[in-house]
């Protein structure tokens, strides 16, 4: 595919953005505004996945759109992902496509940082994600799981979605914060609990009453509690998340500011907390509608030999090949990020078409993994798809549930660490059952849940 970046920088890439480009500067390209004002937004946030299939089967896999205001031009396929998430020739801009959903409750976050400034910061923060302080991660998840999972109901239908939400809020405050759950902490949580509301709120504006005003409001409290709890974990140290990071430093071995700290820390607790809960609801349903995988699952799991109630030991992380194939086609069939937008700084060209300055571009990781000539039968789940030798033979960017590129995922091995811990225990306690004729509706937007929150039936093993 040819790929060509033509002209200059329109602009430096930490100036204020371009502006979007207008209708005619996208007149040579497949596309249309849709309804009068509100464009595509409806059938967008209706069934995104729908939404994508459609437009590409009418126009092919460049097409612009508008919703939300703004036109888009998406690029299909793992040609463009590759284009966009590697961007080798620094056309695009995180900061400038997140921030319009991400801007006002998450600025200066790691994703809405971009090129040389990106690339500061997360050198900064990778010391939080290297193998020590991930050992001391992992004995808090082996804790916060066994805990969590005890208390779950047995023998009855329950919703799980919201069970394992509640859970990865606490492994957060846990993990991340190395705070004890309790009553001190709850305000925290609310706190981080109104922002993700607001984070997906349609009025974008905190006027009051809105939830947008409520998750401005949590961001001040939270932006409170960080920075007094600084100073406090400098002196007191701690091998949680938090703890790390205020004691990360930049190259010339100088700490971060306060500020610095607090904008990563509030975005680390969005990136992880709704992404876990999606991924691991996916994990289960799948498992429930498939119990050889189930079973194959919790025999690998018996295979390592722990004693009832023992935790995970970080060193047997990579004895878990299935569980972690079972993971990665749940998260192929539910992206927890199904769309990644981006802002181009510069002309470029993809798949015949220039591309002007300034327009919104999306990539699409749902639509790439139903792409049937890349995954035969796509709706069906079969975790076998990611054995070595079939993987190796995929394009390396068919598969993109953590993105790609400088701004890849800073807390991929987290999450499969996660998902093993979480399945150590769950599998190992617990079988999960759905009715037999039990189809949940998948929303994709803004992140995939099950509408009726997904039913299920636990029972000692
Ligand atoms: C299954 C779970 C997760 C999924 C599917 C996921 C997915 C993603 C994706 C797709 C991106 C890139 C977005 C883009 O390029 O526009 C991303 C970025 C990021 N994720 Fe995750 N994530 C998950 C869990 C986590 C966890 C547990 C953490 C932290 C502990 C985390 C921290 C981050 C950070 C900091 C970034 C920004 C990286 C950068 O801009 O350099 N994520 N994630």
């Amino acid at each position: 595919m040819s790929v060509q970046a033509l002209g200059q920088a329109r602009a430096p890439v930490d100036a204020a953005p371009l502006p979007p480009a207008s209708k005619r500067a996208l007149s040579h390209i497949p596309g249309d505004d849709g309804w009068p004002i509100l464009g595509h937004t409806l059938p967008l946030l209706a069934d995104p996945k729908t939404f994508v299939e459609r437009r590409a089967q009418r126009y092919g896999p460049v097409y612009w759109s508008r919703a939300f205001g703004y036109r888009n031009v998406s690029l299909l396929g793992p040609e463009a992902n590759e284009l966009v998430l590697l961007d080798a020739q620094r056309i695009f801009s995180s900061g400038f496509g997140w921030g319009v959903i991400l801007g006002r409750l998450f600025p200066r976050g790691l994703m809405l940082l971009d090129f040389d400034e990106h690339r500061l910061h997360r050198r900064a923060l990778s010391v939080a994600f290297k193998s020590g302080p991930m050992q001391s991660y992992l004995a808090e998840l082996n804790a916060g799981i066994a805990r969590g999972i005890a208390q779950w109901p047995r023998r009855r239908e329950v919703k799980f979605y919201p069970l394992v939400k509640q859970l990865t809020l606490d492994l957060a405050a846990t993990s991340f914060l190395g705070e004890e759950l309790g009553a001190e902490l709850e305000p925290v949580k609310q706190a981080f609990i109104a922002m993700l509301a607001a984070s997906i709120a349609v009025v974008r504006v905190p006027l009051p009453g809105t939830r947008m005003r409520r998750g401005v409001h949590g961001r001040s409290q939270l932006l409170d509690y960080f920075d007094r709890q600084i100073p406090l974990r400098r002196e007191r140290g701690g091998e949680d998340l938090f703890s790390h990071l205020c004691r990360a430093t930049w190259d010339d071995g100088s700490l971060l500011s306060n500020a610095d700290i607090v904008s990563h820390m509030i975005f680390l607790m969005l990136a992880a907390h709704d992404t876990l809960t999606s991924s691991l609801t996916s994990l289960v349903y799948r498992l429930a509608a498939h119990p050889d995988w189930q079973e194959k699952l919790r025999a690998e799991i018996g295979g390592l030999g722990l004693g009832a109630g023992e935790p995970l030991p970080f060193a047997r992380l990579d004895d878990l090949p299935l569980a972690e194939m079972a993971f990665k086609e749940a998260m192929r069939m539910a992206p927890p990020v199904p769309s990644l937008p981006r802002r181009a700084m510069r002309d470029f060209e993809f798949a015949g078409y220039r591309i002007p300055a300034g327009v919104g571009v999306n990539i699409n990781p749902v639509y790439t993994h139903y792409m049937p000539e890349i995954w035969p039968e796509p709706d069906r789940y079969d975790p076998t798809r990611f054995e070595l030798e079939a993987s190796r033979t995929r394009h390396k960017f068919a598969y993109v549930p953590f993105g790609g590129g400088a701004h890849m995922c800073l807390g991929l091995n987290f999450a499969y660490m996660q998902a093993k811990c979480f399945s150590r225990h769950f599998l190992n306690n617990l079988r999960v059952t759905i009715a037999p004729d039990y189809r949940p509706e998948w929303r994709m937007w803004p992140i995939p849940y099950p509408r009726d929150g997904l039913a299920v039936t636990l029972s000692p093993v």
